[in-house]
């Protein structure tokens, strides 16, 4: 998620664009630039790292004008750099865009461009678009008509700003899947990302909605549909103030991040799943696509949540993809003496790209001459910088410390991993299609979830007296129990202990009793009469039980305490659903004990120490 802002007025546009950058840096902070327009056309600065370096790059240079653009880069496709840092122009150098979103066609879109005698500079999507706009403005002589006849060829999501040195003190802007508001002043106007940058200027302020673009002077705007319909939609007032904004309206990054599951999973499935052939297309496993062919086994590391992740990753990669797979936490993979070689595929799973025993690890399995892909949320991070291949999560910045929608985009991106290898190896195409389908169907049940809240929260008034839980599960759920119980225990700080229900009667049943409460995931699935058993078990000794079932299930409220339903969906994917109410109930316990839960004591976001 990049945070773009546009200023076009009287005022010097520079210090204006800077300081909104600064309020957006939330959004995402591996670079940053701005191009102004000056009278002797368009200057621009960029700088990697945080809005403070570009604002000393800056300095330097007489960045003078009354109109201009700026972004702040969250990596989706190339690696934080100078030369990928927006805003992108074109090869006349007459046109300046900044993007937010993902561009799925932008390979072929280069191919063509670069076919008719386009260069260019980056290695990002986004550089598309200021390439169709100097290509379609030979023919319009109008920037408008020239972004809009790019836009209709672009296919993905966009939030975009662009200035031209062609037609002065003028932004377009335009929306497709990624926010933009447009900010109105006394002889100025302003486009952002959201509102927070805008709130010291103005708080009279127009959403965009997706398929629509603006032009803004100094004196007017007009908005309009990409087939030239004019929209009269009239301003609103914005009341939030800018950490609310950031917030996106949320009173806590966690809540925010857990809500944006459904989105998660629709910019992770974005332009890689071929539903109709029932197949996976992951760009960045092109290099080892033999070796992944040929691979007799698979290790994954991880840490935390992604060890979690990699643990429903093994499930399905061996039931649906027929490789042997191990799962081990990198901190005891890179300290003992694992038997890998060449026919070995090692996957490190991490949302950081940072985590030093998920990185020593990496480096042990090259050393031994395994092939090592990475599955990593944070693009340019020294993770995927190490691995010989991966798959980006598309996940957007993940703020709060307790790690939720890069689990959910961590899982999809297995599922997706697991349809790629399988369909190379036994998968039939019937079945893939099955997953795929299904994994396109799980953003409207996810959102179906999120009815249930209400109700969790309640659930979390009645168990926050309790220091004790456990958390029960099988199967593809054995690590959604054991996920579950980590969300509370490093929010809540409640002693949650995650158990294999199998593993139950070896001792963890001692601990039962009216003050040992025990939450179960009984979907209706292949272990669903275990689970039952053991909740019958729990109850036989005053346990209470919370369960997590399968929508339209008569059966477990007859035995537990409290129930919350999901959506049916295929085993292999049901964690992806089954792990929300637990993320929320983790949520609401924290707020119970009148806890921060974006900032949990002790511990950080990134583990950069071992
Ligand atoms: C998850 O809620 C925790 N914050 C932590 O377990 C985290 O998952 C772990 O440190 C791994 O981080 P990574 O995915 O960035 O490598």
């Amino acid at each position: 998620m990049c945070g773009i802002i546009g200023y076009v007025g009287k005022k010097e546009a520079l210090p204006i664009i800077l300081d909104g950058l600064h309020r957006l840096e939330y959004r995402g902070y591996d670079s940053a630039g701005v191009a102004v327009q000056s009278s002797v056309g368009i200057k621009t600065a960029r700088a990697v790292g945080k809005v403070a370096a570009l604002a000393e790059r800056c300095e330097g240079k007489s960045l003078a004008g009354t109109a201009g653009i700026g972004h702040t880069r969250w990596a989706t496709h190339g690696k934080p750099s100078e030369k990928n840092t927006h805003p992108h122009t074109d090869c006349t150098k007459s046109f300046f865009i900044a993007h937010n979103g993902i561009i799925e066609n932008f390979q072929e879109l280069k191919e063509q461009l670069s076919k008719i005698g386009h260069t260019f500079k980056s290695e990002t999507d986004s550089e598309v678009i200021a390439h169709l706009i100097e290509d379609a403005y030979k023919k319009t002589l109008n920037l408008e008509q020239a972004v809009q006849s790019a836009l209709r060829k672009l296919r993905g999501t966009y939030g975009l700003a662009v200035i031209s040195s062609l037609e002065p003190e003028r932004i377009i802007a335009a929306r497709m899947g990624s926010p933009i508001v447009i900010g109105f002043g006394e002889g100025e106007n302003f486009v952002a990302s959201d509102a927070s940058p805008l709130l010291s200027y103005t708080r009279t302020m127009l959403y965009l909605e997706d398929g629509e673009m603006a032009t803004l002077t100094p004196q007017a705007h007009t908005v309009r549909t990409l087939n030239d319909k004019i929209v009269m939609r009239s301003a609103e007032m914005i009341e939030w103030d800018a950490n609310k904004i950031q917030k996106g309206g949320f009173s806590h990054f966690t809540l925010k991040e857990i809500m944006e599951g459904p989105k998660v999973i629709e910019n992770t499935l974005r332009g890689r799943l071929i539903a109709e052939g029932g197949l996976a297309r992951l760009g960045g496993l092109q290099t080892i696509s033999e070796k992944l062919r040929t691979a007799k086994r698979i290790i994954i590391i991880a840490c935390g949540t992604a060890f979690h992740a990699a643990q429903v990753g093994e499930y399905m990669l061996e039931e649906y993809a027929g490789i042997p797979v191990e799962v081990e936490f990198a901190s005891e993979f890179r300290y003992r003496k694992p038997i890998i070689n060449s026919e070995t595929i090692v996957i490190a799973i991490s949302q950081s790209g940072e985590t030093a025993d998920t990185l020593e690890a990496i480096r042990e399995a090259k050393r031994k001459g395994a092939t090592v892909l990475g599955i990593v949320n944070i693009v340019g991070s020294t993770i995927a910088r190490e691995v010989d291949a991966g798959v980006y999560n598309h996940a957007g910045p993940e703020v709060s410390v307790l790690s939720t929608k890069a689990y959910i985009s961590q899982l999809v991106v297995l599922a997706l991993l697991t349809i790629h290898i399988g369909r190379e190896r036994q998968m039939s195409l019937s079945v893939g299609r099955r997953i795929a389908k299904e994994l396109q169907e799980l953003p409207k049940k996810m959102e179906k979830i999120f009815e249930s809240a209400k109700n969790i929260k309640s659930l979390a008034k009645k168990y926050a007296k309790y220091e004790h839980m456990l958390y029960l599960g099988r199967k593809y759920n054995f690590a959604t129990a054991f996920e579950g119980a980590l969300k509370v225990k490093e929010a809540s700080y409640i002693h949650a202990e995650g158990c294999g229900a199998g593993e139950m009667k070896h001792g963890f049943i001692a601990m039962i009793d009216k003050e040992f409460p025990t939450v179960a995931m009984a979907l209706q699935d292949s272990v669903y009469d275990k689970m039952l058993s053991n909740i019958q078990e729990i109850k036989a000794r005053s346990g209470r039980v919370f369960a997590i079932a399968t929508e339209g299930d008569k059966k477990v409220a007859k035995f537990a305490d409290d129930v919350v339903f999901i959506p049916q969906t295929l085993e292999m994917l049901s964690p992806i659903l089954a792990v929300i109410p637990l993320q929320l109930f983790a949520y609401y316990l924290t707020l119970e004990r009148n806890l921060d839960p974006d900032r949990p004591r002790n511990l950080a976001k990134s583990v950069t120490v071992e």
